[in-house]
């Protein structure tokens, strides 16, 4: 890592510029903005959907583009004006389409969930079925939660994890059990990538499955998604498994918020660009979307694919770490970026709700999260869901982790105590200040 810098000190320029600018214009906001960027710049990041990305993203997304309209796609839009937005809207899908060995890209979505709604669109009508895995087991509310679109317009059927903490396989997807499901219901799609599982994926598997029953494979890569980039360097890639691969790209991705859909065939590649727009979306985010674009011109470089590595050595250590100080991680450890903590075998009284504020106190972001078979309520849950590509970013190393489990155990033993918490909180500041958040300087220092 080049120059350390000191906290609060402007290793930023562009964001002490907009600091300022806010100061006169707005010092309202300004100032609750500032105040972000100092708890992010002075807490641990460990919830599994967060990454810091660098200035080049960051500004990007402050940039002139967002004055533009530009509804439809490069050559066939419905404003003028818009030949750098084709150009820009271009760059992302090659860069997309190159990271994950894609034939074609749509980089349009706003988010996942909308990735998701425009994938159901363009491959479903309203009342067909689906499988996929349930929530509270580790899927996404946009896989069939019955208040969300999936769940209101379509059917979905859901295949189990393995429940018998006897089988070698406990707490992982039981594929035969999918095998069955599907033989049953006859979904018209698949899906599988989940938002709280700690294993790999088996996509050739679930491939498998779906060719036998006729139905399409979705994989929502929304969390794995760097891991799965340049052919798969830290998790098997979905493609050429997967019919349609959607996905986020603000977690291990290191972009700006927003949504990104893949395909290798060019009748689904159309419906899918129908129903992004104009079918669920207006006009595109195009300071967004040329976000997109640098963030994945930094993902094609070869030290993304190193980053990658280190998300999954962090998180084997975290994981290893919470284990030695007597916490289960479900399925007896991690195989990508994240991992659930059941806290129950430490403490039978410790709650997830508890843990998370008990934690926050001390600095250490995290969340609460329903763990397989929980029997708590998902406001309250029995675990924590940690996850390393944030703290990954900022450089962070395998002793790092097992220092900040060691830190997590403070906490949570001590139940809360502030003396203890106060002690972690210093500790915490501490260790920040040695990995500063990304800067031009310090730009992505575990690269
Ligand atoms: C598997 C999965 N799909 C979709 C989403 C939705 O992404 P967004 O919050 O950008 O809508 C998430 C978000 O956590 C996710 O984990």
């Amino acid at each position: 890592m080049s120059a350390v810098i000191r906290l609060g000190m402007s290793h930023d320029a562009m964001s002490d510029g907009l600091l300022e600018l806010l100061r006169r214009d707005d010092p309202e906001v300004g100032e609750l903005l500032g105040r972000e960027r100092e708890r992010q710049e002075t807490t641990i990041e460990l919830i599994a959907s967060e990454n810091h990305v660098s200035p080049a993203v960051m500004h990007t997304m402050g940039s002139w583009l967002t004055n533009k309209y530009a509804e439809g796609y490069p050559g066939a839009r419905y404003y003028g004006g818009c030949a750098w937005h084709d150009r820009i809207e271009e760059l992302a899908r090659q860069r997309a389409k190159a990271l994950f060995g894609a034939r074609f890209a749509n980089v349009q979505p706003h988010s996942g969930a909308t990735a998701n709604t425009a994938m159901f669109m363009a491959l479903m009508k309203p009342g067909e079925t689906f499988a996929s895995l349930v929530l509270k087991d580790g899927g996404h509310l946009s896989h069939g939660m019955s208040i969300n679109f999936s769940g209101v317009y379509h059917r979905p059927v859901h295949y189990p994890l393995h429940a018998d903490p006897a089988h070698p396989q406990f707490e992982r997807i039981d594929y035969d059990a999918a095998r069955r499901v599907c033989q049953e219901h006859r979904p018209r799609v698949v899906m599988c990538g989940y938002s709280a599982y700690p294993r790999v994926i088996d996509f050739a598997r679930l491939r498998a499955i779906a060719d036998e029953v006729g139905a399409l494979l979705v994989a929502d890569v929304a969390h794995i998604a760097g891991l799965c980039t340049h052919g798969g360097c830290a998790h098997p890639p979905p493609l050429p498994h997967a019919h349609v691969v959607t996905t986020t790209t603000h977690k291990t991705l290191r972009g700006p918020r927003g949504g990104l859909i893949l395909t290798n065939d060019e009748e689904l590649a159309k419906k899918l660009d129908k129903a992004v727009f104009p079918g669920v979306q207006g006009g595109p985010l195009m300071h967004v979307i040329a976000a997109k674009a640098v963030a994945f011109g930094e993902a094609l470089r070869p030290e993304f694919v190193q980053y990658q590595h280190r998300v999954v050595r962090n998180a084997k250590a975290l994981a290893a770490g919470l284990t030695a100080h007597g916490y289960r991680i479900t399925t007896g450890g991690t195989d990508n970026h994240l991992m659930l903590v059941d806290l129950r075998p430490k403490d039978p009284e410790l709650t997830g709700a508890d843990a998370e504020r008990w934690l926050e106190a001390a600095g250490i972001i995290c969340n609460k999260n329903g763990i397989p078979s929980d029997p708590r309520p998902p406001k309250l849950t029995s675990g924590v869901r940690l996850g390393s590509p944030a703290t990954t970013t900022r450089g962070m190393g395998e002793a790092e982790m097992g220092a900040i489990a060691g830190m997590i155990d403070r906490v949570l033993t001590s139940k809360g105590d502030a003396d203890e918490t106060g002690r972690v909180r210093s500790a915490v500041r501490a260790l920040c200040e040695r990995f500063p958040m990304p800067g031009p300087t310090t730009a992505h220092p575990a690269s």
